[in-house]
């Protein structure tokens, strides 16, 4: 009775957050309170801001407490630990709902917008944006090749997305399929724009499927992913890196396509027609 803990001591993943119930007394607190040592990020679902500080700062003390007796070699020694509360009461589900979308807004960027978004649409987009500029005054060739998925033809297409985005309704799964819809727009739509800049070509490619996607808040992704990648690894429909970056030197490089702008290759000189929504 009593020392060592019985269950394996290994440090948390930096930036894991562990969201726990009932987490101010009793069991829950005591849990809570091992895994913030392991250094995780730890949010106590709580019903009442009282309850929530007295928790912290109980878990504050203890922790000092533990620090200062020098026995640290089955906890992560920092400052503080990483532990915060968020109220919700399990008896009301609109209490639930409401720390269940508080939670979710927590995974924007600094920007305040959706990750998958801002990491697949908007940053790409300034990107191209700030360096078009230059591009259009220069009379060098120049491609613009956008990295989109076979997803986008998935997306429970919403206009409104960029403002939804801010986590009102998220999907993982919708956002990513979102996302991948907007790319091959804005391909139709810099094309447009650029209609008097012959030398400026926009492509743009599906690179297949693996394991690893650009889906920052994979660990909120729906069901949905979750089967979809499933179902491709059990058929074989995953791609290896080689052939998919081939259709992106493809889109980059092939001096057949000079000119030809507003294509989307699935693979190399595959092209294919994109989701029925996109206006071409
Ligand atoms: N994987 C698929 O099955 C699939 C299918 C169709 C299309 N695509 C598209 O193909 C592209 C590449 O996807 P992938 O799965 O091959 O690669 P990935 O694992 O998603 O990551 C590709 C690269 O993006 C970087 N990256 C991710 N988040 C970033 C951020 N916030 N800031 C800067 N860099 C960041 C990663 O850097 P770090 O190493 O630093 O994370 C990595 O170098 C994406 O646009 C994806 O949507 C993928």
């Amino acid at each position: 009775m009593g020392g060592q803990p019985s269950h394996v001591i290994s440090p948390m993943p930096i930036g894991k957050t562990v969201i726990i119930t009932g987490g101010n007394t009793g069991i829950g607190y005591e849990v809570a309170k091992g895994v913030a040592m392991l250094g995780a990020k730890v949010i106590l679902a709580v019903r009442t801001e009282e309850r929530g500080k007295s928790a912290l700062a109980k878990m504050k003390a203890d922790y000092e407490e533990r620090k200062k007796g020098g026995d640290c070699y089955d906890i992560v020694v920092r400052d503080e630990l990483d532990v915060q509360y968020h109220i919700c009461d399990l008896t009301s589900l609109k209490s639930t709902m409401q720390f269940i979308s508080w939670f979710k807004s927590t995974v924007l960027t600094e920007d305040q917008w959706e990750s998958t978004y801002q990491v697949n649409y908007l940053a790409h987009f300034l990107m191209i944006s700030e360096f078009l500029p230059a591009v259009c005054a220069s009379d060098v060739e120049c491609r613009i090749v956008i990295i989109s998925s076979q997803n986008h033809m998935q997306a429970e297409f919403d206009p409104e997305y960029a403002a939804s985005s801010r986590m009102k309704k998220f999907d993982g799964f919708n956002s990513y399929a979102n996302c991948k819809l907007f790319q091959i727009q804005l391909m139709y739509s810099l094309d447009k724009v650029l209609e008097h800049h012959p030398h400026i070509d926009v492509l743009s490619v599906d690179r297949g499927k693996l394991d690893a996607m650009a889906f920052p808040n994979s660990d909120a992704s729906s069901q949905g992913f979750s089967c979809q990648m499933s179902c491709l690894k059990c058929c074989g429909g995953m791609r290896d890196d080689r052939p998919g970056a081939d259709t992106v030197i493809f889109a980059a490089l092939d001096p057949a396509l000079q000119g030809l702008s507003r294509g989307y290759f699935l693979r190399p000189r595959d092209k294919a027609r994109p989701a029925p929504c996109i206006i071409l």
